[in-house]
């Protein structure tokens, strides 16, 4: 592609009424000038009008046409009809093979946290406070010796965290992983903009506000990075997709892994697992099938009376809770990739975005939200599959994420929860757990996945483990 030159671009902005971008051009040092220059010339000018007549000035409608909202249908956890084991059999071949990779999205800001770097180098463990990384890492360390295969691991970051990570992964010898199976990849941003006129912001003079793109940027970095023709490369087929933020995540699960490949009702091209909503006001997206297609609806969309909606036994309509967690065949990803037919919508949020007053050329901090930030969502790929499929999973077992630095959803409470599932674990093979008189542990228990990535992992080490009450015990 020609680089534009100059008077191009400045043609270029004042046609989509972007000129702003230069006003402090001309008194900007040399390096100043092509830093910025560097930054407008990434951006894909002919969609900004687009962008900002249907996201910023305008809110999409977010209500949908269709009458026909059903729950998704889903494997349920508890439901005999289903054989666990003949997909754990499937899953594990997989896995021996050398068929999966995990994926980490890993490129957002954590604001909610608050936290000075990047997410997943937070302390999260109930006892040592590993990072969150680490936890991932052992997790895959554990997972390649006990099928034999080492699985890469792929993690995207953001413009904004990126060295940090690679720094913190070869600051720590890539927690005992080899190198050469962590591989990184930079996430693209979007510009800011201004609610109301629809302005790009300047976070300097020199320098346009951007944020990442959205976990569902995900699918073109997957791309351009060439980390899809690596996969393609490795003959790996399918990716285990989590957050950064959930220390509990099962990060290849032979049971989910095989529902996806082999399942009669999946077209093996994306899979989810859901928990049961804690109730409905629980504010995480939900499976739900419009027109017979699975989708994830935001909370925020959902229509209050279907929130509520009860069965005659009084339990939710729509029950399954998102926990972000996919299957994603590469071929599907590959396919995405490549063909526009399949781009992912942007969602609008409005944020608080500091910027350059282009009457003082003061930096502003704004008090309440002033921009709205375009994110793309993965979960938009899973109406564009042919049949996805939705699996049930136990919410102790597998979501304990970190999202605040206090409260619901914080790094204490996922902590509680870590050493609560140790505890169920201990005592599924027969250790004996202390508990108070109302039922919850009476000791804090931390499991490294080098001791077990799942509970039949404790099988041989039970008779060894004495837990007194009160204990802080790290195994
Ligand atoms: P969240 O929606 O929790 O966003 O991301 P966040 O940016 O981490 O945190 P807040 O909302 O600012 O507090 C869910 C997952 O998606 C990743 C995050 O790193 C996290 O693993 N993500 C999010 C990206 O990789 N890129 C993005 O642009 C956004």
């Amino acid at each position: 592609m020609s680089t534009p030159s100059f008077p191009t671009l400045t043609q270029a902005l004042a046609s989509i009424n972007q000129s702003h971008l230069l006003t402090y051009y001309p008194s900007l040092s040399p390096d100043s000038q092509s830093k910025l220059l560097a930054q407008i010339k990434a951006l894909d000018l002919r969609h900004i009008p687009k962008w900002v007549s249907e996201y910023v000035t305008a809110k999409p409608d977010a209500t949908t046409a269709s009458t026909s909202i059903n729950p998704a249908p889903y494997y349920a956890i508890h439901d005999t009809s289903w054989d666990r084991s003949k997909y754990a059999k499937v899953g594990e071949q997989l896995l021996r093979d050398g068929k999966v990779a995990a994926f980490t999205v890993a490129g957002g800001q954590g604001t909610r946290l608050g936290y000075d770097g990047p997410k997943g180098c937070y302390p999260a463990t109930p006892i040592t406070n590993k990072p969150l990384f680490q936890v991932f890492a052992e997790g895959l360390l554990a997972a390649g010796r006990k099928y034999g295969r080492p699985i890469p691991w792929y993690i995207m970051t953001s413009p904004l965290n990126h060295a940090q990570t690679v720094a913190f992964f070869t600051q720590h010898s890539h927690f005992g992983l080899n190198a050469k199976d962590v591989k990184f990849f930079e996430q693209g941003v979007m510009p800011s903009f201004d609610m109301v006129s629809g302005k790009i912001l300047l976070a300097a003079k020199d320098e346009l506000a951007t944020n990442p793109d959205g976990h569902g940027g995900a699918i073109r970095a997957l791309d351009i990075s060439g980390s899809i023709a690596d996969m393609q490369s490795r003959g790996i087929a399918y990716l285990s997709y989590f957050q950064v933020d959930n220390p509990s995540v099962n990060i290849v699960d032979p049971v989910f892994l095989g529902l996806h490949a082999a399942a009669p009702d999946s077209s093996g091209e994306m899979s989810s697992k859901m928990v049961r909503k804690a109730g409905p006001d629980e504010k995480v997206g939900v499976f739900v099938s419009i027109d017979g297609r699975t989708q994830v609806m935001e909370y925020s969309d959902m229509p209050p009376a279907l929130s509520k909606a009860t069965l005659a036994d009084g339990s939710l309509k729509f029950p399954g809770g998102s926990i972000a967690i996919h299957i994603i065949s590469v071929e599907f990803l590959s396919r995405m990739a490549s063909d526009a037919r399949f781009a992912l919508p942007f969602h609008r949020a409005e944020k608080k975005v500091p910027h350059v007053d282009l009457s003082t050329g003061n930096l502003v901090n704004p008090e309440r939200p002033n921009a709205v930030k375009l994110e793309k969502f993965i979960f938009d790929a899973l109406p564009l599959c042919k049949n996805s499929l939705v699996y049930e999973t136990d919410r102790l077992e597998e979501f304990a994420p970190i999202k605040n630095a206090t409260g619901t959803d914080s790094a204490e409470s996922s902590k509680d929860l870590q050493s609560t599932r140790a505890a169920r674990w201990l005592e599924s093979v027969g250790v004996k757990v202390p508990r108070h008189t109302n039922g919850t542990v009476n000791a804090l228990i931390e499991l490294s996945p080098l001791t077990a990535i799942a509970p039949e992992d404790l099988k041989s080490k039970a008779a060894s483990i004495k837990i007194d009450p009160g204990a802080r015990i790290t195994l």
